[in-house]
């Protein structure tokens, strides 16, 4: 990324008269990333007669680099200021967060008044990956809590999304430790999907993801007859259903009977088959089981 800043020192124009001396401009925030590099270019027309001096200093106490017929190089700018001395323009490189500041200007023209200016800089490091360690047990709906931790170094802030949205705080979901750890209890059949952690500082951004599975049901069994209105000696079929993750299994009861499968077959109906059919269905992982009650009548 190239941070090109464009900045105006405050040229105290002669011809103007406006200006009483140095003039100041604070200029606003100038971001920097760290190991990058950040150019303070100065308005000032270059001139054909060098300056007679050219300071930039660093909050008001530390030389950054200071050009008369000689160049001084403050201590920790070795090799990584360039200063134009037409313009009095400033390329500070490998930057680090140290770096930010406030940054002054001074230039002393060969004849006229000196020139003033000041800059803001904030170098900032981009977010590094965030962890999150995902839950490894079953969740199951209604019953299991979970607590995603997502963890970043630095002075940064989180969001969470949930496909694409963000996950708002309320009802099952709350948020812990400044947004760290996001608790959802109890978990939900709808929360199945990718639960995405952004951390993000001013410069950057960067994401993690866990995905959740929730095991659920099976919900209450609906039951499918074909034809309707079957007559004796038609052939009958008795369809069980219900809604489960993973995938439920069935059995029928009928007077002594147990018969396994979520489809019934009477091959031709007969007055002994009529009566009351309950399917049940079963989670092997929810250890839950439901059951629906259907009467067989002939009409
Ligand atoms: C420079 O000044 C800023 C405030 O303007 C301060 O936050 C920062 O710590 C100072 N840096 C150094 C190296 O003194
Ligand atoms: C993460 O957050 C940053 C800052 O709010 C935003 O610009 C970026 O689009 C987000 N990224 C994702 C994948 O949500
Ligand atoms: C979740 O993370 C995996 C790898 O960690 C990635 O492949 C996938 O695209 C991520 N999903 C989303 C929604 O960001």
């Amino acid at each position: 990324m190239k941070y090109s800043l464009l900045w105006s020192a405050t040229l105290v124009l002669l011809s103007s008269g406006l200006c009483h001396g140095a003039g100041f401009v604070i200029a606003d925030v100038f971001r920097g990333i760290t190991g990058g590099s950040v150019t303070f270019t100065t308005s000032v027309k270059p001139t054909a007669e060098p300056f007679l001096a050219l300071t930039w200093g660093f909050n008001g106490t530390t030389n950054v680099i200071t050009s008369t017929t000689v160049d001084v190089v403050g201590q920790g700018y070795e090799n990584r200021v360039e200063v134009d001395k037409s313009t009095g323009s400033l390329v500070l490189r490998h930057l680090t967060e140290k770096d930010s500041g406030e940054y002054e200007l001074m230039i002393i023209p060969n004849g006229g008044e000196q020139i003033q200016g000041t800059a803001k800089l904030e170098v900032l490091t981009p977010v590094s990956k965030p962890t999150m360690a995902c839950p490894t047990g079953n969740l199951i709906e209604a019953k299991t809590s979970v607590k995603l931790a997502c963890d970043a170094n630095g002075l940064v802030s989180r969001e969470w999304m949930k496909d694409g949205k963000p996950v708002a705080p309320g009802g099952r979901f709350s948020f812990h430790e400044g947004n760290r750890v996001l608790s959802i209890s109890p978990v939900d059949r709808l929360d199945t999907g990718g639960f995405l952690c952004n951390v993000s500082n001013d410069i950057s951004f960067e994401t993690t993801n866990c995905s959740l599975k929730v095991f659920y049901g099976p919900d209450r069994p609906i039951i499918d007859q074909t034809p309707i209105g079957a007559e004796l000696e038609d052939r009958v079929t008795l369809r069980c259903s219900a809604d489960s993750l993973p995938k439920a299994t069935y059995y029928w009861r009928f007077k002594h009977m147990l018969i396994s499968g979520p489809v019934h077959f009477i091959h031709e109906m007969e007055e002994r088959h009529l009566g009351k059919y309950t399917c049940t269905a079963q989670n092997s992982v929810t250890g839950l089981e439901t059951s629906e009650v259907h009467k067989l009548h002939g009409t």
